[in-house]
């Protein structure tokens, strides 16, 4: 494998001093991860550098066609001081399924992983240590070439910065309110809606604005074609208790292949509950919800880890589940994940990787 260079920043930052006020992605460490690509070559030049600006030719191909992908995952404080991730080369083979899709190159994952552990190792002052918070990591590719044909790029970038962050929400393991997108659609079948590209996020940016002015913290994507079946959130997957039975769409190539749901999936059957992958109807949600049958709703997500939904709203139809409170399936899977990611419960499934 190729050496890691790695140059320290001379000018250290103040880190946060009150742990229960980092919320989510406004702080960066000192240093980040940088790898660069070129057809023919390769990846070549992995460094570690001081955090600084990136110099760009306003005719970058990711200004202005999007070719930007990237990944989230997160390393968390053991009660030992220790430091852990959670299945982080599940996220840089993902990265490497959405580069195939938008016609980037294969990442070289075994280096990028590399890089991530280095950077982690020099930035670990940096890991919180109050319950709940972990220090974000964020793996993105950007092309670079310098051109306004609508082509390929030749030259591309990977880089990785980390953020200490505590709960994505600002209400922490609070239910959140959802509002139903029933106008605008996130991704069709044969789009990019499996990959983690920039332009999905950015495709939800006005309905999110919409639906938080209504008082909603997400809004919850329908399928692209009858805008009948449910998607996605954008930030998380979303998963159905009917009692002891989880239920979550199935995969279908327009909606995030979650890790955290995944590992939901997993650890849920582990614990006995049954779980199914099927298209799910938003009528079927808020029949069955209004029947009781339906018991609870959540999301899965890096960033949003469990996130119980007390109300979705759709038109003017509004569903309360557990009367706005975490009902006990949702939090057994966050007792269980969270257990397992800061090191309380051992890790059956081969997914932590200890970096000290
Ligand atoms: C994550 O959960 O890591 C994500 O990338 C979602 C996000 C847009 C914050």
């Amino acid at each position: 494998m190729q050496p890691i260079s790695v140059t320290l920043s001379t000018q250290l930052k103040e880190k946060p001093q009150d742990e229960s006020k980092l919320g989510f992605g406004r702080i960066f460490t000192d240093h980040m991860f940088i790898m660069d690509y070129e057809a023919g070559k390769g990846w070549f030049d992995p460094r570690i550098v001081p955090y600084q600006n990136f110099s760009m030719d306003p005719a970058s191909v990711v200004l202005h066609y999007g070719q930007a992908i990237f990944e989230g995952t997160k390393c968390y404080r053991r009660q030992d001081g220790g430091l852990q991730l959670f299945r982080p080369a599940a996220n840089m083979a993902r990265m490497s399924r959405s580069a195939e899709r938008m016609g980037m190159p294969a990442l070289d994952e075994e280096l990028a992983l590399e890089g991530l552990k280095e950077l982690v190792k020099v930035e670990q002052d940096w890991v919180p240590h109050q319950d709940g918070t972990s220090l974000y990591i964020r793996p993105t590719m950007i092309s670079s070439d310098v051109q306004l044909g609508v082509h390929a790029s030749k030259t591309y970038r990977f880089f990785i910065i980390c953020s200490p962050v505590g709960s994505y929400y600002k209400n922490g393991l609070q239910p959140v309110s959802i509002y139903v997108e029933d106008k605008y659609v996130r991704a069709v079948r044969g789009g990019t809606g499996f990959t983690k590209c920039a332009g999905n996020y950015a495709a939800s940016i006005l309905a999110g604005e919409i639906a938080e002015k209504k008082g909603y913290s997400q809004v919850l994507w329908l399928d692209g074609v009858e805008q009948k079946y449910v998607e996605e959130v954008g930030s998380m997957n979303m998963m159905f208790a009917y009692g002891d039975k989880i239920v979550t769409p199935a995969l279908n190539g327009s909606i995030l292949p979650g890790i955290t749901r995944d590992s939901i999936l997993t650890l849920a059957r582990q614990l006995g509950y049954e779980t199914e992958e099927k298209r799910i109807a938003i009528r079927d949600v808020f029949d069955d919800g209004k029947a009781g049958t339906l018991t609870e709703a959540f999301g899965t997500g890096t960033a949003a880890v469990i996130s119980p939904v007390g109300e979705l709203l759709m038109d003017e139809e509004r569903l309360i589940l557990q009367d706005g409170k975490i009902g006990p399936v949702a939090q057994k899977l966050y007792d269980t994940l969270t257990g397992i990611q800061y090191g309380r419960l051992p890790d059956e499934n081969g997914w932590i990787v200890k970096i000290s």
